[in-house]
């Protein structure tokens, strides 16, 4: 799927919509010895966000765009990622909807972070819904992206465990913790397949 260019690290670019948990444990992991991409370019729909100051910070290329019309941001942002040769895209807590046919431009290169054990639990207040399941277990899920959401090939998934006293918000902060830690060893793990 994804090519592996020489013994060089892949271009890849991270899209997102604000804190940047995910986006600063991709960068931490680009910036070992052994990882396998460069982290290139953020791309976000807000300018003010936590992801975008710390990528500035780190002297990432950063390209704001509000997606007010939806077509011509993704046109400009295409031509970005063509333009800096990005060979994989990681979206990370980014709220938009790519469309089909930026989808299918990067085939297969674009991966995603979702806040649930999939196919459980596509969509919005994960946490929420899978408390009032009365689920044992929560998690998260590593998957590519395809033009359904939520629903391309699952790479990587981790379980956490519902405790008795959880709130969404108790545990949101559990599995994004770990989330942070399935995102690089996701990447890893399609970049070594090849
Ligand atoms: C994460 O929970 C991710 O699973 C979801 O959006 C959140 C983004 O968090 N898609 P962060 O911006 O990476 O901290």
């Amino acid at each position: 799927m994804v090519k592996l260019i020489g013994k060089n690290k892949i271009f890849c670019a991270v899209f997102i919509s604000g804190r940047g948990s995910n986006l600063k444990s991709i960068y931490k992991y680009s910036r070992k010895y052994s990882s396998k991409i460069n982290l290139k370019l953020v791309v976000s729909n807000k300018s003010n966000v936590e992801g975008v100051k710390f990528a500035r910070k780190k002297k990432i290329i950063t390209k704001i765009d509000k997606f007010k019309n939806k077509r011509e941001s993704e046109k400009k942002i295409l031509e970005i990622l063509v333009k800096k040769k990005i060979k994989l895209i990681c979206l990370a807590g980014f709220m938009k909807i790519l469309s089909g046919n930026f989808i299918k431009k990067f085939k297969g290169k674009i991966v995603n972070i979702h806040p649930s054990l999939l196919p459980k639990y596509k969509g919005l207040n994960t946490h929420k819904r899978a408390l009032e399941n009365k689920e044992r277990f929560s998690g998260c899920s590593v998957h590519y992206v395809t033009e359904k959401l939520d629903s391309g090939k699952i790479i990587l998934q981790q379980k956490v465990k519902i405790l008795k006293l959880d709130t969404p918000k108790k545990l949101q902060k559990r599995v994004l913790k770990i989330e942070n830690k399935l995102y690089p060893r996701a990447i890893h793990k399609i970049l070594s397949a090849t």
